[in-house]
């Protein structure tokens, strides 16, 4: 009797010590997830770029807006305190990526995090394929897949001697579905995935890991500015909340915030052995498509 409760106060220890090894840090709140780590984020100056800024930063983190509106980067840079710092840049320029992180790098001695988040729409009405106009395609691919392959050389350029970091990219719904978007965009966004499995190949031989996100439709100022043009007479609420209708899951919509969590997973230790990976974070909107019977009174 005896024995079996020593053995049965053994086993609970026992569980009790296993339980609270795998009990981690960050679920008491006591641990910021970011805590000491260095982030630099394109297209930091709005939408889901400020979004996780401010995420990585209540999280701990110390981040670079790297963005190509000087006056909004600067603005947003202040709001979110001295964690944050802005530096103009173009990622369309791959000298100008070059120099924000190696600005990043020789202001607080490393780079943890690199997010290539900055992207561009391009014409609102581009004719079909048979008048695409080349150019245009180009200026679409040159800010959403160039700018993204030069922001992953080089963070891996900084990354790779130190053998770790982590990379993120934002791809899109439009990257999974055609329709969606427009030839160059959903082009490039498709591009976004494609770019992951190729260099996270790489870089997990130096334990870099590398991954995007893609997320469905938010009323950030990129969509709602293009949805304007078709409703001409339409306030911002209206057009807010046309975008907010847009998503499937019931009860709730997309925001920037979902985006910048799954970023900050991503960012974090807490994923450390994800890499190659397309996080879609769109409430189940690429998952189905439904048939379309026409109902039997209109058969009979
Ligand atoms: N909002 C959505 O519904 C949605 C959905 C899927 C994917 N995305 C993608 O998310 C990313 C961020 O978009 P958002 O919705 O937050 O838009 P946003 O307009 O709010 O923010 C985009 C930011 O990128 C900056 N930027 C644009 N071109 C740049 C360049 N050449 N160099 C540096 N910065 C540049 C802009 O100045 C702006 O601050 C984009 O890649 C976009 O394609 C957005």
């Amino acid at each position: 009797m005896l024995i079996r409760s020593l053995t049965r106060g053994r086993t609970k220890s026992v569980i009790d010590e296993l339980l609270n090894k795998h009990r981690r840090p960050y679920s008491t709140g006591a641990v910021r997830r970011l805590e000491g780590k260095v982030a630099l984020i394109t297209g930091g100056a709005s939408g889901i770029g400020k979004a996780t800024a401010q995420e990585f930063i209540e999280q701990g983190a110390r981040v670079m807006i790297a963005d190509k509106d000087s006056l909004l980067g600067a603005q947003v840079a202040r709001e979110l305190g001295s964690s944050a710092q802005f530096v103009e840049c173009d990622v369309g320029v791959e000298a100008q990526i070059e120099e924000a992180i190696k600005g990043a790098v020789d202001e607080h001695g490393k780079l943890d995090v690199m997010y290539n988040n900055a992207g561009i729409v391009g014409a609102l009405v581009p004719p079909g394929v048979t008048e695409l106009d080349l150019d245009e395609f180009d200026k679409v691919m040159r800010i959403n897949v160039r700018g993204t392959i030069a922001g992953i050389k080089h963070a891996a350029r900084v990354m790779i001697p130190r053998g770790s970091g982590s990379i993120l990219c934002t791809s899109s719904i439009s990257g999974l579905m055609g329709g969606l978007g427009t030839h160059p965009y959903t082009i490039s966004k498709f591009t976004i995935p494609g770019i992951v499995k190729a260099v996270a190949t790489e870089l997990c031989q130096n334990g870099v890991r590398l991954n995007c996100i893609s997320p469905g439709p938010i009323a950030t100022p990129l969509v709602v500015t293009q949805i304007a043009n078709y409703y001409p007479g339409a306030t911002y609420q209206q057009l807010v909340e046309i975008v907010n209708g847009l998503g499937k899951l019931k009860g709730t919509k997309c925001e920037t915030i979902d985006i910048a969590k799954a970023a900050l997973y991503l960012a974090s230790d807490e994923a450390k052995y994800i890499t190659g990976h397309n996080l879609v974070v769109d409430g189940g909107f690429t998952c189905f498509k439904t048939l379309d019977f026409p109902s039997p009174d209109q058969i009979v």
